[in-house]
C-alpha cells in the first residue's frame, strides 16, 4: 500500500517538473473533454467540409475563388450569410442539385451524400466569406 502511494507521489513530482509536457497534456485534456459533451467538437465541421469538397467532384465545377461552371465558393459565401438556415438551404442544394440562382447551368445532385456531410460542406463554403477580409 505504502509503495503505491510513494510511486504516485513520484509520478506527480515528475509530472509537475514536466514543464512543457504538462501544458500539452492540459490541451489534450481540453480537447478530450470537448468530445464528452456528445458534440463532435473535436472535429471542426469547416475542416471536415473542406476535406469532403476535395474528396467529392465539387472542384470539377467549382473553384475556391474563381467562377468555373459553378460559382466560386467565395462568391457563394458572400451571397449568403453564415446562418443555420443557410447551412440547411445549401446542404439541400448540394444533395438535390438545382439551377436558377446563378444561371441556367444546373448544380449536380449528390444523392449519395449524408445530410451531415452536405451540411459540413455548406459550412465550409459559407466560412469562406472571411477570405475577402484577408
Ligand atoms: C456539374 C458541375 C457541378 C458540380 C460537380 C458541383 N456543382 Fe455546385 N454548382 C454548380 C452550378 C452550375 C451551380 C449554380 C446553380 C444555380 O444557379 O442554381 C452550383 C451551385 C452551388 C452552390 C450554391 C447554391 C445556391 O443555391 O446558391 C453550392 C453551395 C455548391 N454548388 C456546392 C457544391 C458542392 C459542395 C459540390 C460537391 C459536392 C458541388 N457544388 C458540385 C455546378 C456544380
Amino acid at each position: 500500500m505504502n509503495w503505491k502511494w510513494l510511486s504516485l507521489v513520484v509520478c506527480l513530482v515528475v509530472a509537475a517538473c514536466g514543464g512543457k509536457t504538462e501544458s500539452k497534456n492540459e490541451e489534450e485534456y481540453v480537447a478530450n473533454s470537448a468530445t464528452d459533451t456528445g458534440q463532435p467538437a473535436a472535429v471542426d465541421p469547416v475542416a471536415l467540409g473542406e476535406a469532403l469538397v476535395k474528396q467529392n467532384d465539387c472542384n470539377t465545377c467549382h473553384h475556391k475563388t474563381n467562377t468555373l461552371i459553378g460559382p466560386a465558393h467565395t462568391a457563394v459565401a458572400q451571397k449568403y450569410e453564415f446562418t443555420e438556415a443557410n447551412v440547411k438551404l445549401l446542404a439541400e442544394k448540394i444533395t438535390k442539385g438545382g439551377s436558377g440562382v446563378w444561371g441556367q447551368i444546373p448544380m449536380a445532385a449528390h444523392l449519395g451524400l449524408s445530410q451531415d456531410d452536405a451540411e459540413a460542406m455548406a459550412r465550409y463554403v459559407l466560412s469562406l466569406d472571411g477570405e475577402k477580409e484577408h
